[in-house]
């Protein structure tokens, strides 16, 4: 049985513990870190068998009962703990992003090709059960050669602007899953990008130095091109669909509900909302994620969301926050050329 370690117990945290002792095969978290847990985070614990409760997580870096940790807090502080992991010999699971900083992402990149460690990146929407599913349409050839991608990602609600704050800004914190979606869906890199964008939603997240909806436009090396449309804020729910359109046909998927009811009156047909936000819409994928990292680790095989995983949507969203400064498309090569990539 692979024992893991948790290290930041907020919200994914805590999703990540629970889908583990519930679900995950093979795999039992044994310790938790977090320097702000209370006493009721402490009662959850125990009451999920977590038998070691510490604010340090150099504890759980120093138990050599340990294999593996994810890596749950704040984003700001992923880069220095997975460095600090990969050191101590255990197996990494690292949340999204791996940093906003491509120098310290390319640390940790150095750091996990020069170990025998895995490492993988929380990119959850590759585990979805819709998105999956269009993966595999596209790669077994049904829809032919790509012409479009489009993403629709929208949430249902902004979010407080202390997190805008030290987000890094909307296309690193919210589009940086659907720049992952463009390249798993595609299979392909992406090449060129250009964005615009406003506040339309909240003045305060402009007077924060950030905007909330966007629309952003995209080259790939296959020749094909993708749109994401992203706002932080539809009335109706959090709204996650995708096409991938080529010379065969064409391949979608809609929103999940919470049932497929549909009312229908005089009035007109009615259906569900789709589920409210990413805990909601996102649990089987979360689990799932966790559940092939442990077979990774098991079986000695690749991880199926790598450090580079982890690399290239940062550097999409940093052509994207380009283009939108200076108004013009942006080539993810321009960007690379700058880290020396
Ligand atoms: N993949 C996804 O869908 C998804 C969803 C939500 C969050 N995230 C990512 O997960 C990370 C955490 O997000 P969240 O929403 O759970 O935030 P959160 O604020 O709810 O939780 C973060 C936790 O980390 C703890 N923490 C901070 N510094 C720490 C340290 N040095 N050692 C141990 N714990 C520490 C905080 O006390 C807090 O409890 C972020 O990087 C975010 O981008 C990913």
């Amino acid at each position: 049985m692979l024992k893991i370690g948790i290290i930041g117990v907020g919200r994914i945290g805590k999703v990540h513990a629970e889908g583990i002792s519930k679900y995950v095969k093979g795999a039992e978290v044994t310790a938790i870190a977090d320097p702000f847990l209370d006493e009721t985070g402490e009662q959850w614990a125990k009451s999920l068998g977590i038998q070691h409760i510490s604010k340090d997580y150099r504890s759980i870096l120093a138990d050599t009962e340990i294999d593996a940790v994810l890596v749950c807090s704040s984003t700001d502080t992923h880069s220095q703990i997975s460095l600090e992991a990969i050191k101590a010999g255990k197996h990494v699971f690292c949340e999204k992003p791996v940093d906003h900083n491509v120098e310290k992402i390319k640390e940790v990149m150095k750091a996990v090709q020069s170990s025998k460690y895995k490492y993988q990146v929380g990119f959850n929407r590759r585990f979805d059960h819709n998105f999956r599913s269009v993966k595999e349409a596209v790669a077994a050839g049904k829809i032919g050669t790509q012409h479009i991608i489009k993403i629709t990602s929208r949430d249902p609600e902004a979010p407080p602007i202390s997190y805008v704050k030290v987000s890094g800004g909307m296309f690193l914190d919210m589009t940086i899953h659907d720049f992952d979606m463009v390249r798993y869906l595609s299979g392909s890199e992406v090449v060129e990008v250009y964005a615009v964008g406003s506040v339309l939603v909240d003045p305060s997240i402009g007077k924060a130095g950030d905007i909330d909806t966007a629309i952003i436009t995209m080259k790939l090396k296959n020749g094909a091109m993708a749109v994401i449309d992203n706002c932080r804020r539809a009335s109706y729910g959090y709204d996650q669909r995708a096409e991938v359109f080529g010379s065969k046909g064409a391949v979608e998927i809609g929103n999940d509900t919470s049932s497929t009811t549909l009312l229908s009156t005089i009035d007109g047909v009615v259906a569900e909302k789709p589920l409210h936000f990413f805990l909601e819409r996102y649990m089987q994928a979360y689990t799932t994620e966790i559940q092939e990292f442990v077979v990774a680790i098991e079986n000695n095989t690749a991880v199926p969301v790598s450090v580079t995983d982890g690399l290239e949507p940062v550097i999409i969203g940093l052509a994207a926050k380009k283009s939108l400064d200076e108004n013009r498309p942006v080539t993810i090569a321009e960007i690379k050329n700058t880290f020396g990539l």
